[in-house]
C-alpha cells in the first residue's frame, strides 16, 4: 500500500495483532523501545532467516559469525566511531528539547520557535562500566554496528574457513545508537538489530562487486514482495558519506513519513583492517596464491535493519479492502514471511468437528506455523487470520466427518478448494512455495 497507509493505522493494528507493543507499556512506556508479541516475533524471526538463507545458506562465499556486543574499546577508538561517530545537537534555550540540527528546518526550534544554541558534537555510542568500579578506565560502549565484530575476527575466520577471497562474513545482532531524535515506530530507534555482510574482495574489484551487491539487495525485497515502485536507489553525495565510505547507496523505501533509507550498501575500502593493524599490531592482510601477491582487502557492506525491514514489509504488505460487502484488513505478506501459515478452524466449536479438526493441526504443526482457532464465528476468525497475514485457512465442517476432506482459503484471491486431508500437508507445501491456486496469489504477481 505504502505512501497511502499513514503509521498510526500500522500501529494500532501492530497493538491489536499481537505484533509489536510499546516496551514497558505498564510503566508507561519507554520512549523509542518497542517489544515484539506472538505475532511479531515469528514476522521478525522469517525475515532475520531469509536474510540468512540468501546470504550463507544458498552462498559458497559467505559464512556466518556472532559476536559479542561489548567489545575491547581499543576497538572503537580505531574504527573512528570515538572520534567521528556523532551527529550535531542543537537545544533550544527555551523549552530545553534537544534536535538534530541536520534534521530541521528554520532556525528556531520546531516546538516552540525558541532561539537554539550553537550545535554541538554528540556522540551516538552508548556508554557503561565493564566490572564493578566505575571508573574512566572501566568505559566500554555498547556497539552500534555488527561489522566491528567482524573486521576484528578477519584473520581468525580466515585461517580456519580456508576459503579464498571474495569472501562475505555475515552478522546479525543488536546494535545501539543513543539517537538524538527517534521515532517513526520502529523506524529509528535507539535499541535495533542489524544484518550485515562485510564483503572481502581484491583492491580494483571493489565497484565491481558495490554494483553487484547492489543489484542483489535490491532484489532480495522484491523477491520478498516489496513493491518496485515503492523502492528507489540513491547514491550518497561525498558530503554525507560516513568518516569510513568511499561510496555508499542506500536503497530507499516510500515509508509514510516519505523516501527513506531501508539498508544502505557502502564500500569500506581497506580503511577498518587498516586501522585495526594499525592500533593492534597485528598484521590484517590476506596471501592470495593465485596471484602470488599480498594485500588488504577491500570491503563492500550491505546493511541492514531487521527492525526497518519488519516496518517497510508491514506498510507494503498492507491494505484495507470490501470484500464480499465486507471491510477487512489484510496482510498480503509473502508466505515466507508470514508469522502464520496456515489455520486450522473447525465450523463451529463442536465437540463432534474438534477430534478431526484437532488432528488436522497436529498432522499440520510440525511442518508448519500453525494455529488453531474456534473461537467466534468464521468469518470473524477469517478476519483475524487476515490481519496477520496467514495465507491458508483450513476450514474443517460436517462433511469433514464423511469424505475426509476439508477447505483450504487462500488469503488474497478468498478462492477455496476442497481437498483430501491425507494430500493436505503436500498440496499446503507447494502452495505455501507459490503454486497456483485459482488465482495468483498476489506476492507472486508482484514480482514479475
Ligand atoms: N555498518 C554500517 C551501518 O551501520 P547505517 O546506514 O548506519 O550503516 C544500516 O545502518 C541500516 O541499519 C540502516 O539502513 C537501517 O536499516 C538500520 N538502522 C540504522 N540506525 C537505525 C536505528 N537507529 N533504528 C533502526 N534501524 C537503524
Amino acid at each position: 500500500m505504502s505512501g497511502k497507509v499513514d503509521m498510526d493505522k500500522i500501529v494500532s493494528l501492530c497493538k491489536r495483532r499481537g505484533l509489536i507493543f510499546p516496551s514497558s507499556e505498564i510503566y508507561g512506556g519507554l520512549a523509542s523501545c518497542w517489544d515484539y508479541g506472538p505475532m511479531g516475533v515469528e514476522l521478525k524471526r522469517n525475515i532475520r532467516d531469509a536474510w540468512w538463507k540468501a546470504i550463507v545458506q544458498e552462498r559458497d562465499d559467505v559464512v556466518g559469525l556472532d559476536t559479542s556486543i561489548m567489545m575491547h574499546p581499543g576497538v572503537w577508538a580505531a574504527s573512528g566511531h570515538i572520534d567521528s561517530f556523532t551527529d550535531p545537537l542543537v537545544e533550544c534555550k527555551s523549552c530545553h528539547l534537544r534536535w538534530r540540527a541536520d534534521r530541521i528546518e528554520g532556525q528556531g526550534c520546531p516546538k516552540c520557535a525558541g532561539e537554539l544554541t550553537e550545535p554541538r558534537m554528540f556522540n551516538l555510542m552508548f556508554k557503561t562500566f565493564m566490572g564493578p568500579v566505575e571508573e574512566e578506565a572501566s568505559t566500554i560502549h555498547l556497539r552500534p554496528e555488527t561489522a566491528q565484530g567482524i573486521f576484528v575476527n578477519f584473520e581468525n575466520v580466515i585461517t580456519t574457513s580456508r576459503k579464498k577471497l571474495p569472501l562475505g562474513i555475515a552478522q546479525i545482532g543488536k546494535s545501539f545508537r543513543n539517537e538524538i531524535t527517534p521515532g517513526n515506530f520502529i523506524f529509528r530507534t535507539r535499541e535495533f538489530e542489524h544484518m550485515e555482510l562485510e564483503y572481502f574482495v581484491k583492491p580494483g574489484t571493489d565497484e565491481k562487486w558495490l554494483d553487484y551487491w547492489v543489484k542483489e539487495r535490491f532484489d532480495w525485497y522484491v523477491k520478498l514482495g516489496i513493491r518496485k515502485e515503492n523502492l528507489r536507489l540513491r547514491q550518497h553525495g561525498k558530503d554525507e558519506l560516513a568518516h569510513y565510505a568511499r561510496d555508499c547507496h542506500d536503497i530507499e523505501y516510500l515509508f509514510p513519513m516519505g523516501w527513506s533509507e531501508l539498508e544502505g550498501i557502502a564500500n569500506r575500502g581497506d580503511f577498518d583492517l587498516i586501522q585495526h593493524a594499525k592500533c593492534s599490531g597485528k598484521e590484517l592482510s590476506y596471501y592470495d596464491d593465485e596471484a602470488a601477491e599480498r594485500y588488504v582487502p577491500y570491503v563492500i557492506e550491505p546493511s541492514a535493519g531487521v527492525d526497518r525491514s519488519v516496518l517497510a514489509f508491514l506498510i507494503d504488505a498492507y491494505d484495507d479492502e470490501e470484500v464480499e460487502g465486507e471491510k477487512r484488513t489484510v496482510l498480503h505478506l509473502h508466505p515466507s514471511l508470514a508469522p502464520i501459515k496456515v489455520a486450522v478452524l473447525p465450523l463451529s466449536r463442536n465437540e463432534k468437528l474438534a477430534p478431526l479438526a484437532k488432528d488436522v493441526y497436529k498432522q499440520l504443526c510440525p511442518s508448519f506455523m500453525t494455529y488453531y482457532d474456534d473461537s467466534q464465528s468464521i468469518g470473524r476468525r477469517y478476519r483475524r487470520q487476515d490481519e496477520v497475514g496467514t495465507p491458508f485457512c483450513v476450514t474443517i465442517d460436517f462433511e469433514s466427518l464423511e469424505d475426509k476432506q476439508v477447505t483450504i482459503r487462500e488469503r488474497d484471491s478468498l478462492a477455496q478448494i476442497r481437498v483430501p486431508i491425507e494430500e493436505l500437508k503436500k498440496i499446503l507445501e507447494a502452495k505455501l512455495k507459490g503454486e497456483a491456486f485459482d488465482a495468483s496469489p498476489l506476492w507472486a504477481t508482484r514480482q514479475k
